[in-house]
């Protein structure tokens, strides 16, 4: 990396122990960013994470924390800032799938999901924002007073049939993250959302681990290939550096083409 953008301010990344959240979490880090790595289970994998960060200089933490419980989120913010004096950047990146049919889906699956990927995201952005007010713009970091990344999925626009959970959490994510954009644009505040599609994590197992599988999945991929967590952390290092300072409220599809709806390549 030519620069180191991100110097000197403070990430949180939520569910950075896997997947999308550790890619997104190591790239920071190698941006120049000290890390928080928040997690709930598997605190081995976490720190894992932390140590990857520290090899490049920045420092790291891991902190456990439910995003669905607002407690434990305020007690994450308080730690991160006792650590690190602030926060500059969150990656509203935790998430999950319960999936069931529709007409099977528990009040219990609908309910978790909503739970952790859409009020775990305002709760979060929350105390983000509250946070970048408290601070200021530090000129010396970033010309914005701070950014908010939220992670989205292909999902807020493409329905999912046996995911109603999931892709209604998604559709609300946009919502929130347009409307967080709007409010707080005149504080220099810049919220925007990634909308990746088939990456390669323990999310979507089932769609890639066997070649029948991975065949079924590039029908709807124009581009050929399965997305990799890298892909998704150097879109997440441009949305927080000033690279990207006139982007607020826009959702970055980071697809393949997903959303190019291949099926009318050769239909409709
Ligand atoms: C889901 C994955 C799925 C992808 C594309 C993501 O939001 O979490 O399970 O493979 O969308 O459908």
């Amino acid at each position: 990396m030519s620069e180191i953008k991100l110097k000197k301010q403070t990430a949180i990344v939520t569910g950075a122990n896997s997947g999308i959240g550790e890619g997104v979490a190591i790239a920071l880090g190698e941006a120049g960013a000290n890390v928080v790595v928040n997690y709930v289970i598997n605190p081995d994998a976490a720190n894992d994470v932390v140590q990857k960060i520290k090899s490049f200089g920045p420092d790291a933490i891991a902190i456990k924390a439910d995003v669905s419980k607002e407690g434990e989120v305020i007690n994450m913010f308080q730690q991160a800032i006792k650590q690190f004096g602030t926060v500059d950047i969150l990656v509203n990146n935790a998430g999950l799938q319960r999936d069931a049919k529709f007409h099977e889906m528990t009040l219990a699956q609908w309910q978790f999901v909503i739970d952790i990927n859409l009020t775990g995201q305002f709760l979060c952005a929350r105390e983000a924002i509250k946070e970048f007010l408290r601070r200021g713009i530090v000129p010396e970091r970033s010309v914005a007073c701070g950014k908010i990344i939220c992670m989205s999925s292909v999902h807020q626009i493409i329905p999912w049939a046996g995911h109603a959970n999931y892709a209604s959490s998604k559709g609300g994510i946009k919502m929130l993250m347009q409307t967080i954009a709007q409010e707080y644009g005149r504080q220099k505040i810049r919220v925007n959302s990634i909308c990746p599609g088939a990456i390669k994590t323990p999310i979507n197992t089932a769609a890639w681990d066997t070649p029948q599988a991975y065949n079924n999945l590039m029908e709807l991929i124009p581009y050929n290939r399965i997305g990799v967590p890298e892909d998704i952390g150097k879109l997440a290092v441009f949305l927080a550096s000033d690279d990207s300072d006139y982007i607020t409220g826009a959702s970055i599809f980071i697809d393949g083409g997903m959303t190019l709806f291949e099926g009318f390549a050769t239909g409709g």
